[in-house]
Protein backbone atom coordinates (compact mmCIF):
# COMPACT_ATOMS: atom_id res chain seq x y z
CA UNK A 1 0.00 0.00 0.00
CA UNK A 2 1.22 3.12 -0.90
CA UNK A 3 0.85 6.35 1.07
CA UNK A 4 -0.18 9.85 -0.23
CA UNK A 5 -0.26 13.53 0.82
CA UNK A 6 -3.84 14.45 1.44
CA UNK A 7 -4.33 18.05 -0.61
CA UNK A 8 -2.29 20.27 0.34
CA UNK A 9 -1.83 18.82 4.22
CA UNK A 10 0.64 17.03 5.79
CA UNK A 11 -1.40 13.92 6.22
CA UNK A 12 -0.73 10.85 4.78
CA UNK A 13 -3.39 8.41 4.47
CA UNK A 14 -3.54 5.14 2.16
CA UNK A 15 -4.02 5.29 -1.17
CA UNK A 16 -7.59 3.53 -0.54
CA UNK A 17 -10.34 4.75 1.36
CA UNK A 18 -12.38 2.40 3.51
CA UNK A 19 -15.58 2.99 3.49
CA UNK A 20 -17.73 1.70 6.49
CA UNK A 21 -21.72 2.44 5.28
CA UNK A 22 -22.15 -1.85 5.38
CA UNK A 23 -21.39 -1.71 9.07
CA UNK A 24 -24.23 -2.24 10.79
CA UNK A 25 -26.49 -2.58 7.65
CA UNK A 26 -25.55 -5.29 4.88
CA UNK A 27 -22.53 -6.28 7.44
CA UNK A 28 -23.19 -7.37 10.99
CA UNK A 29 -20.85 -6.88 13.77
CA UNK A 30 -18.39 -9.86 13.27
CA UNK A 31 -18.09 -8.88 9.49
CA UNK A 32 -17.58 -5.11 9.62
CA UNK A 33 -14.51 -6.32 12.43
CA UNK A 34 -13.48 -8.74 10.02
CA UNK A 35 -13.30 -6.05 7.00
CA UNK A 36 -11.25 -3.73 9.50
CA UNK A 37 -9.15 -5.88 10.26
CA UNK A 38 -8.61 -7.18 6.64
CA UNK A 39 -8.26 -3.41 5.87
CA UNK A 40 -5.94 -2.79 8.65
CA UNK A 41 -3.60 -6.09 7.32
CA UNK A 42 -3.46 -4.26 3.84
CA UNK A 43 -2.18 -1.31 5.05
CA UNK A 44 -5.27 0.80 5.25
CA UNK A 45 -5.35 3.86 7.78
CA UNK A 46 -8.31 5.54 5.81
CA UNK A 47 -11.68 4.99 7.26
CA UNK A 48 -15.03 7.02 6.38
CA UNK A 49 -18.03 7.32 8.03
CA UNK A 50 -21.27 9.08 8.26
CA UNK A 51 -23.72 9.81 11.43
CA UNK A 52 -26.75 8.29 9.15
CA UNK A 53 -25.04 5.24 8.53
CA UNK A 54 -27.36 2.17 9.84
CA UNK A 55 -28.78 5.03 12.12
CA UNK A 56 -25.47 5.80 14.03
CA UNK A 57 -24.96 2.10 14.08
CA UNK A 58 -21.95 2.55 11.57
CA UNK A 59 -20.26 5.46 14.20
CA UNK A 60 -20.56 3.17 17.03
CA UNK A 61 -19.50 -0.15 15.55
CA UNK A 62 -16.48 1.75 14.11
CA UNK A 63 -15.85 3.26 17.43
CA UNK A 64 -15.48 0.02 19.16
CA UNK A 65 -12.97 -0.74 16.57
CA UNK A 66 -10.65 1.81 16.52
CA UNK A 67 -9.87 1.73 20.20
CA UNK A 68 -6.15 0.97 21.14
CA UNK A 69 -5.19 2.53 17.64
CA UNK A 70 -7.12 5.51 16.93
CA UNK A 71 -4.34 7.91 16.46
CA UNK A 72 -2.60 5.91 13.86
CA UNK A 73 -6.03 6.57 11.65
CA UNK A 74 -7.53 8.59 9.68
CA UNK A 75 -11.15 9.22 10.46
CA UNK A 76 -14.06 10.57 8.80
CA UNK A 77 -17.78 11.47 9.63
CA UNK A 78 -20.80 13.50 8.05
CA UNK A 79 -23.45 16.04 9.41
CA UNK A 80 -26.55 17.07 6.86
CA UNK A 81 -28.77 13.82 6.72
CA UNK A 82 -32.27 13.60 8.88
CA UNK A 83 -31.23 12.05 12.43
CA UNK A 84 -33.93 12.81 14.11
CA UNK A 85 -38.36 14.26 13.91
CA UNK A 86 -38.00 17.76 15.17
CA UNK A 87 -37.71 20.07 11.98
CA UNK A 88 -33.64 21.09 12.98
CA UNK A 89 -32.51 17.59 13.41
CA UNK A 90 -30.86 18.05 9.93
CA UNK A 91 -29.21 20.21 7.38
CA UNK A 92 -26.16 22.24 8.01
CA UNK A 93 -27.17 25.24 10.14
CA UNK A 94 -24.79 26.39 12.71
CA UNK A 95 -27.55 24.83 15.71
CA UNK A 96 -27.77 21.60 13.97
CA UNK A 97 -23.80 21.03 12.80
CA UNK A 98 -22.62 22.28 16.53
CA UNK A 99 -25.00 19.47 18.09
CA UNK A 100 -24.60 16.39 15.31
CA UNK A 101 -20.42 16.43 15.58
CA UNK A 102 -21.07 15.74 19.86
CA UNK A 103 -22.97 13.10 18.72
CA UNK A 104 -20.67 11.65 15.99
CA UNK A 105 -17.65 12.19 18.54
CA UNK A 106 -19.72 9.95 21.34
CA UNK A 107 -20.64 7.11 19.18
CA UNK A 108 -17.09 6.95 17.65
CA UNK A 109 -15.62 7.49 21.14
CA UNK A 110 -12.88 9.73 20.19
CA UNK A 111 -12.26 14.13 20.72
CA UNK A 112 -11.63 14.42 17.43
CA UNK A 113 -12.45 13.64 13.83
CA UNK A 114 -9.94 14.25 11.46
CA UNK A 115 -12.07 15.00 8.49
CA UNK A 116 -15.78 16.37 9.40
CA UNK A 117 -17.75 16.70 5.93
CA UNK A 118 -20.57 18.25 4.89
CA UNK A 119 -23.08 15.44 3.19
CA UNK A 120 -24.98 17.39 0.99
CA UNK A 121 -25.53 21.18 0.15
CA UNK A 122 -28.23 22.89 1.90
CA UNK A 123 -29.97 25.42 0.20
CA UNK A 124 -31.72 26.81 3.59
CA UNK A 125 -28.41 27.90 5.20
CA UNK A 126 -25.87 30.39 4.19
CA UNK A 127 -22.54 29.34 2.83
CA UNK A 128 -20.84 31.56 5.59
CA UNK A 129 -22.87 30.31 8.40
CA UNK A 130 -21.51 26.70 7.50
CA UNK A 131 -17.94 27.61 6.73
CA UNK A 132 -17.74 29.70 10.46
CA UNK A 133 -19.42 26.66 11.98
CA UNK A 134 -17.04 24.63 11.01
CA UNK A 135 -13.91 27.01 11.85
CA UNK A 136 -15.37 27.17 15.20
CA UNK A 137 -15.06 23.48 15.16
CA UNK A 138 -11.80 23.44 14.46
CA UNK A 139 -10.66 26.03 16.56
CA UNK A 140 -12.57 23.96 19.65
CA UNK A 141 -10.17 20.72 18.60
CA UNK A 142 -13.16 18.72 17.75
CA UNK A 143 -12.39 18.10 13.89
CA UNK A 144 -8.57 18.31 12.07
CA UNK A 145 -10.43 19.74 8.46
CA UNK A 146 -13.34 20.57 7.20
CA UNK A 147 -14.50 18.65 3.94
CA UNK A 148 -17.40 18.69 1.51
CA UNK A 149 -19.24 15.85 -0.35
CA UNK A 150 -21.93 16.39 -3.11
CA UNK A 151 -21.76 19.80 -3.70
CA UNK A 152 -21.27 21.37 -6.89
CA UNK A 153 -18.17 23.05 -8.07
CA UNK A 154 -19.52 26.50 -7.68
CA UNK A 155 -20.63 26.06 -4.33
CA UNK A 156 -17.31 24.65 -3.39
CA UNK A 157 -15.42 27.51 -4.95
CA UNK A 158 -17.81 30.04 -3.06
CA UNK A 159 -16.76 28.40 0.17
CA UNK A 160 -13.47 28.39 -0.16
CA UNK A 161 -13.63 32.07 -1.42
CA UNK A 162 -15.32 33.03 2.15
CA UNK A 163 -12.94 31.15 3.44
CA UNK A 164 -9.51 32.84 2.04
CA UNK A 165 -11.29 36.15 2.75
CA UNK A 166 -12.25 35.71 6.39
CA UNK A 167 -9.59 33.61 7.56
CA UNK A 168 -11.37 31.10 8.21
CA UNK A 169 -10.28 27.15 7.74
CA UNK A 170 -10.52 25.81 4.08
CA UNK A 171 -12.51 22.52 3.19
CA UNK A 172 -9.05 20.68 2.73
CA UNK A 173 -10.63 17.70 0.74
CA UNK A 174 -13.66 16.21 -1.13
CA UNK A 175 -16.17 13.69 -1.60
CA UNK A 176 -17.76 13.29 -5.18
CA UNK A 177 -19.08 10.22 -6.44
CA UNK A 178 -17.02 8.69 -9.33
CA UNK A 179 -16.80 5.92 -11.58
CA UNK A 180 -16.85 4.89 -15.15
CA UNK A 181 -20.71 5.50 -15.85
CA UNK A 182 -20.63 8.93 -13.67
CA UNK A 183 -18.48 11.01 -14.61
CA UNK A 184 -19.70 14.97 -14.27
CA UNK A 185 -17.09 15.23 -11.32
CA UNK A 186 -14.31 14.93 -14.68
CA UNK A 187 -15.93 18.64 -16.39
CA UNK A 188 -15.76 21.11 -13.34
CA UNK A 189 -15.29 19.17 -9.87
CA UNK A 190 -11.64 17.21 -10.29
CA UNK A 191 -10.21 20.27 -12.06
CA UNK A 192 -11.17 22.34 -9.51
CA UNK A 193 -9.54 20.06 -7.10
CA UNK A 194 -6.01 19.92 -8.75
CA UNK A 195 -6.16 24.10 -8.91
CA UNK A 196 -7.12 24.53 -5.43
CA UNK A 197 -4.73 21.57 -4.24
CA UNK A 198 -7.95 19.72 -2.67
CA UNK A 199 -7.83 15.76 -0.96
CA UNK A 200 -10.04 13.85 -3.42
CA UNK A 201 -11.83 10.67 -2.21
CA UNK A 202 -14.21 9.38 -4.47
CA UNK A 203 -17.14 7.25 -3.77
CA UNK A 204 -18.81 4.05 -5.03
CA UNK A 205 -16.04 3.38 -7.50
CA UNK A 206 -17.98 0.30 -8.30
CA UNK A 207 -21.44 2.06 -8.98
CA UNK A 208 -23.02 0.58 -5.86
CA UNK A 209 -21.51 -2.96 -7.44
CA UNK A 210 -23.06 -2.61 -10.88
CA UNK A 211 -19.20 -2.59 -12.29
CA UNK A 212 -18.29 -5.86 -10.33
CA UNK A 213 -19.41 -8.66 -13.28
CA UNK A 214 -23.00 -9.31 -11.39
CA UNK A 215 -24.76 -6.86 -13.93
CA UNK A 216 -25.29 -7.12 -17.28
CA UNK A 217 -27.97 -5.72 -19.90
CA UNK A 218 -29.97 -9.32 -19.20
CA UNK A 219 -28.39 -10.57 -16.05
CA UNK A 220 -29.34 -9.36 -12.19
CA UNK A 221 -27.92 -11.09 -9.20
CA UNK A 222 -30.71 -11.92 -6.34
CA UNK A 223 -28.81 -9.75 -3.99
CA UNK A 224 -27.48 -6.53 -3.99
CA UNK A 225 -27.80 -3.02 -3.93
CA UNK A 226 -29.11 -2.21 -7.70
CA UNK A 227 -32.22 -4.94 -6.85
CA UNK A 228 -32.55 -4.11 -2.92
CA UNK A 229 -32.22 0.09 -2.33
CA UNK A 230 -34.67 2.26 -3.97
CA UNK A 231 -32.30 5.02 -4.68
CA UNK A 232 -29.81 3.67 -6.00
CA UNK A 233 -31.99 1.87 -8.01
CA UNK A 234 -33.02 5.06 -9.16
CA UNK A 235 -29.61 6.14 -9.16
CA UNK A 236 -28.37 3.57 -11.86
CA UNK A 237 -31.76 3.03 -13.50
CA UNK A 238 -30.32 3.71 -17.21
CA UNK A 239 -30.06 1.24 -19.69
CA UNK A 240 -26.64 2.70 -21.14
CA UNK A 241 -24.92 1.82 -17.90
CA UNK A 242 -26.03 -1.94 -17.93
CA UNK A 243 -24.31 -1.62 -21.89
CA UNK A 244 -21.43 -0.19 -20.26
CA UNK A 245 -21.15 -2.68 -16.83
CA UNK A 246 -21.30 -5.60 -19.48
CA UNK A 247 -18.23 -4.00 -22.25
CA UNK A 248 -16.06 -3.56 -19.09
CA UNK A 249 -16.87 -6.74 -17.45
CA UNK A 250 -16.15 -8.66 -20.80
CA UNK A 251 -13.15 -6.00 -20.98
CA UNK A 252 -11.53 -6.79 -17.64
CA UNK A 253 -11.72 -10.44 -17.84
CA UNK A 254 -10.27 -10.31 -20.88
CA UNK A 255 -7.27 -8.81 -19.14
CA UNK A 256 -6.94 -11.39 -16.23
CA UNK A 257 -8.23 -9.19 -13.47
CA UNK A 258 -11.48 -9.15 -11.54
CA UNK A 259 -14.14 -6.18 -12.88
CA UNK A 260 -14.19 -4.58 -9.56
CA UNK A 261 -10.16 -4.56 -9.44
CA UNK A 262 -9.99 -2.60 -12.43
CA UNK A 263 -13.02 -0.77 -11.53
CA UNK A 264 -10.81 1.03 -8.46
CA UNK A 265 -7.69 0.49 -10.18
CA UNK A 266 -9.40 3.40 -12.90
CA UNK A 267 -10.66 5.94 -10.49
CA UNK A 268 -7.38 5.95 -8.60
CA UNK A 269 -5.56 6.72 -11.56
CA UNK A 270 -7.46 10.08 -12.10
CA UNK A 271 -4.64 12.50 -11.21
CA UNK A 272 -6.87 14.75 -9.03
CA UNK A 273 -8.02 11.21 -6.92
CA UNK A 274 -5.81 10.74 -3.63
CA UNK A 275 -7.71 7.81 -2.19
CA UNK A 276 -10.75 6.07 -4.20
CA UNK A 277 -13.01 4.98 -0.92
CA UNK A 278 -13.92 1.28 -1.37
CA UNK A 279 -17.00 -0.41 -0.13
CA UNK A 280 -17.89 -4.37 0.50
CA UNK A 281 -20.42 -6.22 2.47
CA UNK A 282 -18.13 -9.29 3.71
CA UNK A 283 -14.28 -9.65 3.15
CA UNK A 284 -14.63 -11.76 -0.08
CA UNK A 285 -15.68 -8.76 -1.91
CA UNK A 286 -13.24 -6.57 -0.66
CA UNK A 287 -10.61 -8.53 -1.54
CA UNK A 288 -11.19 -7.72 -5.38
CA UNK A 289 -10.97 -3.71 -4.39
CA UNK A 290 -8.21 -3.96 -2.65
CA UNK A 291 -6.47 -5.79 -5.56
CA UNK A 292 -7.05 -2.10 -6.95
CA UNK A 293 -3.57 -1.44 -5.77
CA UNK A 294 -1.45 -4.11 -7.72
CA UNK A 295 -3.32 -2.81 -11.14
CA UNK A 296 0.16 -1.43 -13.30
CA UNK A 297 -2.76 1.32 -14.77
CA UNK A 298 -1.33 3.53 -17.99
CA UNK A 299 -2.81 6.55 -19.41
CA UNK A 300 -3.71 4.56 -22.49
CA UNK A 301 -5.21 1.53 -20.48
CA UNK A 302 -7.20 4.45 -18.86
CA UNK A 303 -8.47 5.93 -21.63
CA UNK A 304 -9.61 2.44 -23.69
CA UNK A 305 -11.57 1.95 -20.38
CA UNK A 306 -12.90 5.22 -20.64
CA UNK A 307 -14.02 4.66 -24.20
CA UNK A 308 -16.59 2.14 -23.25
CA UNK A 309 -18.49 4.59 -21.18
CA UNK A 310 -19.87 8.19 -22.21
CA UNK A 311 -17.07 11.19 -21.75
CA UNK A 312 -19.12 13.99 -20.59
CA UNK A 313 -19.12 17.12 -22.17
CA UNK A 314 -16.65 20.18 -21.52
CA UNK A 315 -17.71 22.94 -19.06
CA UNK A 316 -17.66 25.62 -21.85
CA UNK A 317 -18.76 24.88 -25.52
CA UNK A 318 -15.64 27.66 -27.32
CA UNK A 319 -13.54 24.93 -27.82
CA UNK A 320 -12.35 25.78 -31.46
CA UNK A 321 -9.85 28.13 -30.67
CA UNK A 322 -8.29 26.44 -27.38
CA UNK A 323 -4.57 26.17 -27.41
CA UNK A 324 -2.78 23.64 -25.15
N1 LIG B 1 -20.63 10.98 0.46
C1 LIG B 1 -21.62 10.25 0.04
O1 LIG B 1 -22.71 10.75 -0.28
C2 LIG B 1 -21.43 8.77 -0.08
C3 LIG B 1 -22.38 7.99 -0.78
C4 LIG B 1 -22.13 6.61 -0.90
C5 LIG B 1 -21.00 6.05 -0.32
N2 LIG B 1 -20.13 6.84 0.38
C6 LIG B 1 -18.92 6.27 1.02
O2 LIG B 1 -18.18 5.53 0.07
C7 LIG B 1 -18.07 4.16 0.50
C8 LIG B 1 -18.09 3.27 -0.71
O3 LIG B 1 -19.27 3.53 -1.45
P1 LIG B 1 -20.08 2.37 -2.12
O4 LIG B 1 -20.40 1.34 -1.10
O5 LIG B 1 -21.19 3.00 -2.87
O6 LIG B 1 -18.93 1.82 -3.10
P2 LIG B 1 -18.95 0.82 -4.33
O7 LIG B 1 -17.60 0.24 -4.30
O8 LIG B 1 -19.40 1.50 -5.56
O9 LIG B 1 -20.03 -0.30 -3.99
C9 LIG B 1 -19.82 -1.24 -2.99
C10 LIG B 1 -20.85 -2.33 -3.14
O10 LIG B 1 -20.62 -3.08 -4.33
C11 LIG B 1 -20.87 -4.45 -4.10
N3 LIG B 1 -19.59 -5.16 -4.23
C12 LIG B 1 -18.38 -4.75 -3.77
N4 LIG B 1 -17.40 -5.61 -4.11
C13 LIG B 1 -17.99 -6.59 -4.81
C14 LIG B 1 -17.50 -7.76 -5.44
N5 LIG B 1 -16.20 -8.08 -5.39
N6 LIG B 1 -18.39 -8.55 -6.08
C15 LIG B 1 -19.70 -8.22 -6.14
N7 LIG B 1 -20.21 -7.13 -5.55
C16 LIG B 1 -19.38 -6.31 -4.89
C17 LIG B 1 -21.43 -4.54 -2.68
O11 LIG B 1 -22.85 -4.32 -2.70
P3 LIG B 1 -23.91 -5.51 -2.95
O12 LIG B 1 -23.34 -6.77 -2.31
O13 LIG B 1 -25.13 -5.01 -2.29
O14 LIG B 1 -24.03 -5.63 -4.43
C18 LIG B 1 -20.79 -3.34 -2.01
O15 LIG B 1 -21.47 -2.89 -0.88
C19 LIG B 1 -19.21 3.97 1.50
O16 LIG B 1 -18.96 2.95 2.44
C20 LIG B 1 -19.24 5.32 2.16
O17 LIG B 1 -18.20 5.41 3.14
C21 LIG B 1 -20.32 8.18 0.48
Amino acid sequence: MNYVLLGRTGVKVSELCFGTMSFGATADEAESKRMFQRCLDAGINFFDCANVYAGGRSEEILGDLIQGIRDELVITSKVFGRVGKDVNAGGLSRRHITRAVEDSLRRLKTDRLDLYFVHQFDRNTPIEEVVRALDDLVQAGKIVYPAVSNWAAWQIMKALGISYREGLARFECIQPMYNLVKRQVEVEILPLAQEEQLGVIPYSPLGGGLLTGKYTTKERPAQGRLVENDMYMKRYGVDFYYEVAEKFSEHARARGVHPATLAVAWVLHHPAVTAPIIGARNVEQLEASLAAVEVEMTDEWWQEISNLSYTPPPATDRLEEQRR
